[in-house]
């Protein structure tokens, strides 16, 4: 609190540059509120402790479900809509102050039979494009006015140099035709939304040369839309250079970005280290060595650092994990312990955090402000 109302009213001087002591009192979204939101990706909140709970509702703005809005998780069979649970956690959020953006309307995974894409007649294509409107339409609807943002369709473009989309039986024309349907039903839905295209790997020439493609069909046509990069990275591999290029080549097009699923591997697992669903050789199954730690913390400063820069494109940057305890990163390509995120397991800020916190301060004092 201090802090915040240092930052907020450090209009004269660079006198007011907050010594490293006091920051730990302020929080994350306090430190970023005049730029940005800052979100995370929960599950259901009925899986969270009261710890976890506190530092969810003390830190960050705005929630992704991780995995609870997933359209096979919504419509689990044909016709059949399951919002219970997912209308208990959104509502929790709501009465603690935070946002809430939608993932995923659509996406080639986690899906149930009712969105299996099968293209081979004119009545297949008939009927997939009715259940992806149907879907769309219900769930839009029925959270219109509580969710203001969501992940309509996720990772539909293909990283390979030769196709638009990633393969499906379905043509590349008739891919984008279903993809715009998406989008304007859940325009029509809730026409207040943002509505997201999210897709990782957009930092990268060609890929973003297809997103903005994409994202130029869609705004063409009316829809409000907006881009999620995801920011899936590896420690001493974060593409800063890619990614500022991609923040400018969406801002002069006047499209907002919201980095989405923001996390630093620092556990490099080729998939041939995996046995049996397990890592060989674990390397850092306790915490991280000083010299990993450092490294994690420098370089979500200067990820920071490049977003203040960008804050007029950026809406919201969102780390896919509360803490290190719950990152998909220890589970997916294998087992492994994995320390990706600002907090570690313990709930303990981690240096991270303090870099994430300095470069906060550091550039509203430089600002003048
Ligand atoms: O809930 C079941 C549990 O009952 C079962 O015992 C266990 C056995 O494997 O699986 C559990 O489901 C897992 C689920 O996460 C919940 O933990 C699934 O196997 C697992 O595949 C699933 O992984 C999720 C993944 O999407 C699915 O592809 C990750 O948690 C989630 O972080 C990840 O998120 C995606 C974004 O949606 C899109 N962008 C990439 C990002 C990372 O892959």
């Amino acid at each position: 609190m201090i802090f915040m109302s240092t930052l907020a009213c450090n209009t004269k001087s660079r006198e007011h540059f907050v010594p490293l002591a006091i920051q730990e009192s302020v929080s994350l979204r306090q430190a970023y509120s005049k730029w940005f939101d800052i979100g995370t990706a929960i599950p259901l909140m009925t899986n969270l402790s009261e710890r976890e709970r506190d530092l969810l509702f003390n830190q960050f703005g705005v929630v992704t479900p991780e995995n609870f809005m997933k359209p096979g998780v919504l419509q689990p069979e044909t016709g059949h809509f399951a919002f219970n649970e997912a209308d208990s956690s959104v509502n929790l959020a709501l009465e603690h102050g935070l946002k809430v953006n939608g993932h995923t309307l659509v996406w080639y995974r986690q899906n149930h039979d009712w969105i299996e894409m099968s293209c081979d007649s004119p009545d297949a294509q008939a009927i997939i494009r009715e259940r992806i409107r149907q879907h769309v339409s219900k769930v839009v609807k029925h959270f219109a006015g509580r969710i203001g943002s969501w992940d309509v369709w996720n990772e539909a473009i293909s990283d390979s140099r030769n196709e638009y989309f990633r393969p499906s039986k379905c043509s590349e024309e008739f891919t984008q035709d279903l993809i715009y349907e998406a989008f304007a039903a859940a325009h029509e839905a809730d026409p207040a939304a943002l509505l997201l295209y999210n897709d990782f790997g957009i930092e990268y020439p060609t890929k973003r040369e297809k997103a903005l493609r994409l994202i130029q069909y869609l705004k063409a046509r009316g829809i409000p839309v907006g881009i999620g990069i995801q920011a899936h990275y590896t420690l001493d591999n974060v593409p800063f250079n890619f990614l500022k290029d991609t923040l400018v080549a969406f801002d002069r097009i006047g499209v907002k970005v919201a980095i989405s699923e923001l996390d630093i591997d620092v556990v490099k697992t080729p998939k041939e280290s995996c046995t049996n669903k397990m890592m060989m050789g674990d390397p850092y199954p306790n915490e991280l060595p000083a010299d990993v730690d450092n490294r994690l913390a420098d370089q979500y400063k200067s990820l920071f650092s490049l977003f203040i820069d960008h804050s007029s494109t950026l809406s919201r940057v969102s780390f896919w994990a509360l803490h290190d305890g719950r990152s998909w990163l220890n589970h997916q390509p294998c087992e492994r312990t994995n320390h990706p995120m600002l907090w570690d397991r313990q709930l303990q800020p981690k240096q991270a955090l303090k870099a994430v916190i300095e470069v906060a301060i550091a550039k509203d004092s430089a600002s003048g402000h």
